[in-house]
């Protein structure tokens, strides 16, 4: 009894937003997950991709792990090395892989290993439309997201792209899992307001850990 009044006041780990969608609120440590993503785009630049139809993709970004993703004239896939530089990519901490495993055990996505991690960069003003994870293999995996630096609000609209969204604050620290039923589903990030944070100025980073191969 004692006990209940006593950490009544704690909130939970975590917490189940929607069918699929787990939040772990400042779950990761930002200086971490920063120094994971200096190390990272000292391995590989952090670029500006084109989609397919030549348009430049304005969230910048680059990949940790045995495949990468990527965009340009011939389509959206998977890489094993980097087309700038033929080499492979950046190895994903084993650290912060292990972070991501068992976050999804907890969301009860067991055994999940990624082997690929996109890097997100967010300036202000930029926004991600709505899209769907699609180049993976197996959709029974979830995508876990690590946020870092100035807030975003992560929009999730279902299986169709418009229509009404369920808006997700994500902060520094989140932690985010999308699978289940909302793997496949429409989401997007608002455009990104301008605001500072101590480690990254007016950016905003999303670690996207997939299981691609
Ligand atoms: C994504 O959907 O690929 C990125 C999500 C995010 O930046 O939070
Ligand atoms: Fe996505």
């Amino acid at each position: 009894m004692m006990q209940n009044d006593l950490f009544s006041d704690i909130s939970p780990e975590m917490e189940e937003l929607a069918p699929g969608i787990f939040l772990f609120q400042r779950y990761v440590d930002e200086t971490e997950i920063f120094n994971i993503v200096n190390y990272a785009r000292a391995e590989a630049p952090i670029r500006h991709m084109i989609t397919p139809g030549g348009k430049k993709i304005n969230v910048s970004g680059v990949s940790m792990g045995d495949a990468g993703w990527y965009s340009d004239r011939r389509g959206y896939r998977y890489e094993k090395t980097d087309p700038l530089s033929g080499k492979p990519w950046p190895k994903i901490p084993d650290d912060i892989g292990e972070i991501v495993t068992i976050a999804a055990a907890k969301a009860g996505f067991n055994n999940f290993v990624p082997d690929s991690c996109f890097i997100n960069c967010y300036e202000p003003g930029v926004r991600l439309t709505a899209h769907i994870d699609q180049d993976e293999v197996d959709f029974s995996k979830p995508i876990v997201s690590i946020s870092l630096g100035v807030s975003a609000i992560f929009q999730v609209f279902g299986e169709k792209r418009g229509g009404k969204a369920m808006n997700i604050p994500l902060h520094s620290g989140d932690l985010l899992i999308f699978g289940g039923p909302a793997r496949r589903h429409y989401h997007g990030v608002k455009k990104i307001e301008t605001q500072s944070h101590p480690l990254t100025g007016d950016k905003r980073y999303n670690l996207t850990f997939r299981k691609a191969l």
